[in-house]
């Protein structure tokens, strides 16, 4: 089978792992993600600080054997041993400029969560991220993901929560998973300066839907 699902090697995937999720997320183009070279870097370097000092982060992609270990797709999961919302954090989103735009970006991180932590407040499965890039969509990379995080809530008797862009439903709702509400992403300010106007506009409003 060429397209193998294998855990990321922390030490040299990310620089093609953050390029191939670019390209996926912005295939068709989605709001959220807008990619420039050094912002692919950045966010690269980034992946990499984040899955290593967060214990519940676990990395896989799924490579084309055929074709050098090309990355045909990734996903990250997190997988809560204890509720992860006990200790609410609010990280500073200092690869942002320090003016309204970090604002807007941590609000828009903060409200992302906001209805998996009224209702996980336990030991849970959560899949953060998944992409398979557009040369190898509906060959079951996305499904070969979803079958190893479906075994594994089994396996850990937990839940299973993920948000879903539009375009993850098809394969969530083939895999039985029930749409549960509608998260609209619109940060708040009473007073909005420019900067905060224009990053709204360029990005936002968002909308994810929460399911299980
Ligand atoms: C969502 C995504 C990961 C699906 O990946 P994929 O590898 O193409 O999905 P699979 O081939 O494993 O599909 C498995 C099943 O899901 C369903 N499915 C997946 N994509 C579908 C689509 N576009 N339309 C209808 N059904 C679809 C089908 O039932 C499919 O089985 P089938 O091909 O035998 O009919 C991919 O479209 C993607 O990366 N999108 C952009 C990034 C994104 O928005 N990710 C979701 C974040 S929540």
């Amino acid at each position: 089978m060429p397209l193998e699902l294998q855990e990321v090697n922390a030490e040299t995937d990310f620089p093609a792992l953050a390029r191939s999720m670019f390209e996926s997320y912005e295939d068709p183009p989605q709001k959220f993600f807008h990619a420039r070279e050094d912002a692919i870097q950045e966010a690269a370097d980034r992946l990499k600080l984040w899955h290593t000092h967060d214990p519940s982060s676990y990395w896989q992609k799924i490579v084309d054997t055929e074709k050098d270990g090309k990355i045909a797709g990734g996903a990250l999961w997190n997988i809560h041993k204890e509720n992860p919302f006990a200790n609410p954090s609010h990280p500073k989103m200092t690869w942002f400029p320090d003016d309204s735009s970090r604002e807007w970006v941590g609000q828009a991180l903060a409200n992302h969560s906001v209805p998996r932590a009224r209702v996980a407040q336990r030991p849970h499965v959560y899949l953060f991220i998944i992409f398979t890039h557009p040369d190898y969509r509906r060959r079951g990379v996305g499904q070969q993901f979803m079958d190893w995080g479906i075994k594994e809530a089994d396996k850990l008797g937990s839940e299973f929560f993920l948000d879903s862009t539009p375009y993850g439903r098809p394969l969530y709702e083939a895999n039985g998973f029930v749409y549960v509400e509608e998260n609209v992403n619109v940060p708040h300010r009473e007073d909005p300066d420019e900067t905060w106007k224009k990053l709204a506009d360029k990005v936002g409003p968002f909308t994810f839907w929460w399911e299980l």
